[in-house]
């Protein structure tokens, strides 16, 4: 007899911090390995996990390591409010549940033999590095690839090792931005959306992945399509209060889309209309 054991989505796995990085002062990356020590994690670029904080509280968050490394789980969180901040002050050792990967991923095969750009929000970088380390690992698949970052100010930056680390590859173009600058800056300042104009890329062969503020992602994909990026080559990444996680409670809903299943990413195409309304 052929018997199939139906795994509940909502059962969680036991996974431990192995590794705690302050990213910025609110910023933090968390490396987590199974508790067992046994099961494997597989995902893909752009996939979220629900993260459970025992007696605190339940969160989805993006999953930013490599997705080409097997075995350890980053997730790259900042500290907002309840659990977050709880999340905050764990130590390596500390315990989490971990339920998923949940959503679709960031289209990269849909982006491979076209020019790529990656364009990043604060926080926003997060869930777009693994599509970042993606193409790193498939270099030869993709034409131009171009990650235009902005944040709030130089402090509040993540990944600098890795961005230093990545602007001096001849095969990727890296700009970064800031809105202001108080302490000595010697990069550009100004919102993300100031560096599409220049940036070397071919609009008209170009995948665009954006992440960040609901704002900034309008502003970016209506300053891309000026320059000639078709919509349904820009995707987005969308955040909105999670449940289940897995399309069942409807806690996520945006318009008729279901961010937890339809999405995170969603293609600008189909949501542009919802994204410029901002009670939805
Ligand atoms: C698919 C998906 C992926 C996500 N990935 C990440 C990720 O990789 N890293 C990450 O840090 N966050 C991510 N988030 C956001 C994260 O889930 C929330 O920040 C988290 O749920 C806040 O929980 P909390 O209990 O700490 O805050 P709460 O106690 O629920 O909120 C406290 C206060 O903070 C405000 N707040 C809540 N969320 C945010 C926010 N995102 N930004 C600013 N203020 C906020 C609330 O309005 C409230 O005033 C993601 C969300 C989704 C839907
Ligand atoms: S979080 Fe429950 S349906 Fe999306």
């Amino acid at each position: 007899m052929n018997a199939t054991v139906a795994v509940s989505p909502m059962l969680l796995d036991p996974y431990r911090i192995t590794r705690v990085t302050e990213e910025t002062n609110d910023t933090f990356t968390l490396e987590l390995s199974p508790a067992d020590g046994r099961s494997r994690f597989s995902y893909q670029a752009g996939q979220f996990n629900m993260v459970y904080v025992f007696g605190v509280g339940e969160i989805p968050i993006s999953i930013s390591g490599d997705p080409t490394v097997d075995g350890v789980l980053v997730h790259t969180t900042r500290a907002v409010g309840t659990v977050t901040k709880v999340m905050h002050r764990m130590k390596k050792g500390g315990g989490l549940g971990i339920r998923g990967p949940y959503g679709r991923p960031w289209p990269m095969e849909h982006a491979e033999g076209a020019d790529m750009v990656i364009v990043a929000g604060g926080i926003g970088l997060a869930p777009l590095r693994p599509a970042l380390y993606h193409v790193l690992s498939r270099r030869e698949k993709f034409g131009k690839v171009v990650l235009l970052y902005g944040t709030r100010s130089p402090e509040d930056i993540l990944f600098r090792n890795e961005l230093e680390l990545w602007r001096s590859r001849f095969d990727l173009d890296v700009f970064v931005t800031v809105d202001h600058a108080l302490r000595p800056w010697r990069g550009n300042v100004g919102v993300v959306t100031t560096l599409i104009p220049k940036a070397p890329f071919d609009p008209h062969s170009a995948v665009a992945m954006i992440c960040g503020p609901e704002v900034m992602m309008r502003y970016t994909a209506l300053e891309l399509h000026k320059r000639g990026v078709p919509e349904y080559d820009i995707f987005i990444s969308m955040e909105r209060n999670m449940e289940c996680g897995v399309g069942l409670c409807g806690h996520c809903q945006f318009g008729p889309t279901f961010v937890c299943k339809d999405g995170p990413v969603l293609n600008y195409s189909r949501v542009k209309h919802l994204i410029a309304k901002r009670e939805i």
